[in-house]
């Protein structure tokens, strides 16, 4: 396709029309020219191609399809390559049913635990999530399929997604709710880019130029289209001057009309119409000359890796040795989700699976015994259910309890009010446990809930929302054929309180301050050092591994060089396991409030029994930097920086450090009311208030320094100098006793500002 070619061709009219869908999943092609609709369908986790009645909201049913795992199991893969693969998989699929683009992946900050969207995003860490959008979008792609990275940005809630104004600080937007999209787009160099509804910092999305265009675009070399969520547009000409290309899904002609009236009446630039008209066409040509006529897939393939890739994402958060199970042993399966999972969530990523394998299905010669225990239409507890189960319980070695969140309690479109689980099902592990010492929970949910009854059972394992051949991986798990590696991606808190949005979540009306800043997650529970349930990348395994050998290639380095960092990690167990290496990075010291400590760094090894490998990690100067708004970049300060290998964030294991010489000095300038002590910490303004300072006895290494003084008392060295420290430049007229003026502090100021400005 000769694309400028074509734009010149085009009226203004047929340009101005390309610019939003000709239906619910279709972009306008022109006929005339030979530029034919192209389709796109949701994902994330699965297609979601809808023939007939199409809606967003995952009412009407779409063609039937496999449900992979969703985005929240997915991260506890903690896999790249294992992710990629299932991009590949939904890729195939695309081509197969004739679909250009999938829209996803998901992959919004799990600020909250009570989003009702959680489920479809990775990570409340900004590093992992990125990770991992990034290698679905090239696992698709690798198929000549786009994606369609969302929801960006800053869209990390249901309640008035569609109004509410997520208000973030520049160092938080950056190194939180932006890093995970620059990550997926620089990894994956997705083909479209889907703004979020919600607005930032005043600013809609959808009209967001400097998101759009300035750190998308420009910064971070995004060379895609953007799209906008269904029904995200806001006004649509300055929608466009922003950035925002394709309007989806429509506006019945309204908005492409405005479009052509701002040309003709000229506050629109016409060279604006065709940037985007080019990048429309620069997409639909994509597809074309990817398009693999003839494609097929096999759905039987498919539901098989999703249950391959299932298993690897089951996180084993408690295990007394009850697991794996005997498969001699008599199960009672307790829980409707053992013949009818939860595997997927409500709303746009719906999936119409064209099959579903439960736990009761896969179950082939095992003895086991069901016992439903509860229903999932209305949470009462029934209490014929529950005999029902206890009975069951009773008569088995082991009761096995399917539980967790139902539809009801967690969809797209509105936040969970409470981090509860069903009461019935509350009701039901008691009265189990109560009668059945060797219980094992598998956890079903899109988001962390409360456990109540952790310490009364004798393993957990949790599943989240594990795409539709759940149950068989569920099994392949209990009974040991697949040993757990999955861990957690997100911190598990004991209640909903303790969470660090907890305060500001949802927000007051369309005001949703993110005031905990950066403290997101582990971020914050570990700088509090609070107790959790379970924190961010914990999980256990059949067998057990040892950490020895950490070494850095440097001690020392300056912030334009690269780290290697190496440890090795041996299986000294009896079971082939798959373990997650994490690195860590802690500033030691800083100017700035820092989290205690940040994932820069994972690899998941495989190791047979005795076997041991080395993971390696190249960090550079983002592992240590923070984003400082004074230069608008991202700045290491010189010091000391841990390097942390741990199994989880509270489990470290090995520990080492660097120190980093920043190669870039922030720009200063002092007037008289800066302190003394900020212009200490420079050597060349030591230096140059040498003179000063002599009056005073600070800032030289005289030994008077150390002699008492008067006016202080019994005062040390230390004291004067911690007063001084904190003084402006203009009070220390008041204590020279005469010797010194404020010419000679302008002076002082002058010259220092000269060297540092
Ligand atoms: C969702 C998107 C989805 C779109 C199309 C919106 O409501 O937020 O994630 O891709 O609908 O179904």
């Amino acid at each position: 396709m000769n694309v400028k070619e074509l734009i010149s061709q085009m009226t203004l009219e047929e340009k101005a029309g390309l610019c939003s869908g000709s239906d619910f999943w279709h972009l306008k092609g022109v006929e005339r020219l030979g530029i034919p609709e192209i389709m796109v369908s949701d994902g994330p986790h699965g297609l979601r191609k809808q023939d007939l009645e199409a809606d967003h909201l995952g009412i009407n049913n779409s063609i039937k399809a496999v449900c992979f795992p969703t985005g929240a199991a997915l991260a506890c893969s903690f896999d790249t390559a294992l992710i990629q693969e299932m991009g590949a998989a939904l890729g195939e699929e695309c081509q197969a049913e004739g679909v250009a683009v999938i829209l996803g992946p998901g992959n919004n900050i799990k600020r909250s635990p009570l989003c009702g969207r959680n489920f479809e995003y990775f990570s409340e860490d900004p590093y992992l999530a990125g990770m991992m959008a990034g290698h679905h979008i090239l696992g698709v792609q690798s198929q000549g399929i786009g994606t369609s990275l969302k929801h960006f940005a800053a869209n990390s809630q249901e309640d008035r997604r569609m109004t509410a104004d997520s208000q973030i600080d520049e160092r938080t937007l950056r190194e939180i709710y932006l890093t995970n999209f620059e990550l997926a787009v620089k990894i994956g160099k997705p083909w479209t880019v889907m703004c979020s509804y919600n607005k930032v910092n005043g600013t809609y999305a959808a009209d967001n130029h400097r998101l759009l265009t300035e750190i998308l675009r420009d910064e971070w070399g995004f060379d895609g289209i953007v799209v906008s969520d269904w029904g995200a547009v806001n006004e649509r000409v300055p929608g466009l001057k922003a950035g925002m290309d394709l309007e989806m899904p429509a506006s019945g002609g309204v908005n492409d009309a405005l479009i052509v009236q701002a040309v003709q009446d000229g506050t629109l630039d016409e060279k604006v119409l065709d940037t985007t008209v080019e990048r429309i066409l620069t997409l639909i040509d994509r597809y074309l000359s990817h398009k693999k006529p003839g494609a097929s897939y096999s759905k039987e393939a498919h539901h098989q890796l999703a249950r391959k890739i299932a298993g690897q994402c089951m996180v084993l958060l408690k295990n007394d040795g009850i697991l794996p199970l005997d498969k001699k042993a008599k199960v009672a399966f307790i829980g409707k989700f053992a013949q009818a999972p939860r595997y997927q969530g409500g709303g746009s990523s719906h999936i119409n699976s064209f099959r579903v394998e439960s736990a009761m299905d896969a179950k082939g010669d095992l003895d086991v015994i069901y016992a439903p225990g509860y229903d999932t239409a209305a949470d009462v507890v029934d209490e014929a259910l529950i005999a029902e189960a206890v009975e069951a319980a009773r008569t088995a070695q082991v009761a096995v309890l399917f539980v967790g969140l139902p539809d009801a309690f967690e969809s797209e479109g509105f936040d969970r009010k409470h981090m509860d689980m069903p009461a019935c099902q509350n009701a039901l592990i008691d009265a189990v446990t109560a009668v059945q010492p060797n219980t094992v929970v598998v956890l079903h949910h899109g988001s962390p809930v409360t456990m109540p009854w952790a310490d009364k059972v004798r393993g957990i394992l949790d599943v989240y929302l594990g795409g539709q051949a759940v149950g068989a991986a569920t099994l392949d798990v209990l009974y040991g054929d697949v040993n757990p590696s999955g861990k957690l991606a997100e911190s598990v808190p004991y209640q909903v309180e303790d969470n660090p949005s907890y305060l500001f979540y949802p927000g007051e009306v369309d005001d949703v301050p993110y005031r905990e800043g950066v403290f997101v997650g582990y971020r914050y529970y570990d700088a509090k050092k609070m107790p959790v349930r379970y924190p961010f990348g914990y999980g256990l395994s059949y067998t057990t591994f040892e950490y020895s050998g950490l070494t850095l290639d440097k001690k020392e380095m300056e912030d334009t060089d690269t780290l290697t960092v190496r440890v090795k990690v041996k299986n000294t167990g009896s079971r082939a396991g798959k373990e997650t290496v994490q690195l860590y990075v802690r500033d030691c010291q800083s100017t700035m409030r820092r989290p205690d400590k940040e994932l820069k760094g994972f690899a998941k090894v495989e190791l047979a029994p005795g076997e041991e490998k080395e993971a390696v990690f190249t960090l550079d100067k983002r592992a240590f930097a923070y984003y400082s708004t004074r230069i608008q970049d991202w700045h290491v300060e010189t010091g000391d920086f841990a390097i942390l290998i741990g199994r989880s964030s509270r489990d470290i294991v090995l520990e080492d450090t660097v120190r980093v010489r920043s190669t870039r000095r922030l720009p200063v300038t002092f007037t008289m009311t800066s302190t003394v002590g900020d212009m200490l910490q420079y050597p060349e303004a030591v230096e140059m208030m040498q003179d000063i300072l002599s009056a005073y006895k600070l800032g030289s290494n005289d030994d008077n320094a150390d002699s008492e003084n008067g006016t202080l008392g019994e005062g040390t060295a230390e004291m004067m100098e911690a007063m001084f420290r904190n003084m402006p430049v203009r009070s220390l007229l008041s204590f020279s006793g005469g010797t010194v003026d404020r010419a000679m502090l302008q002076e002082m100021l002058d010259k220092i500002n000269a060297v540092l400005g």
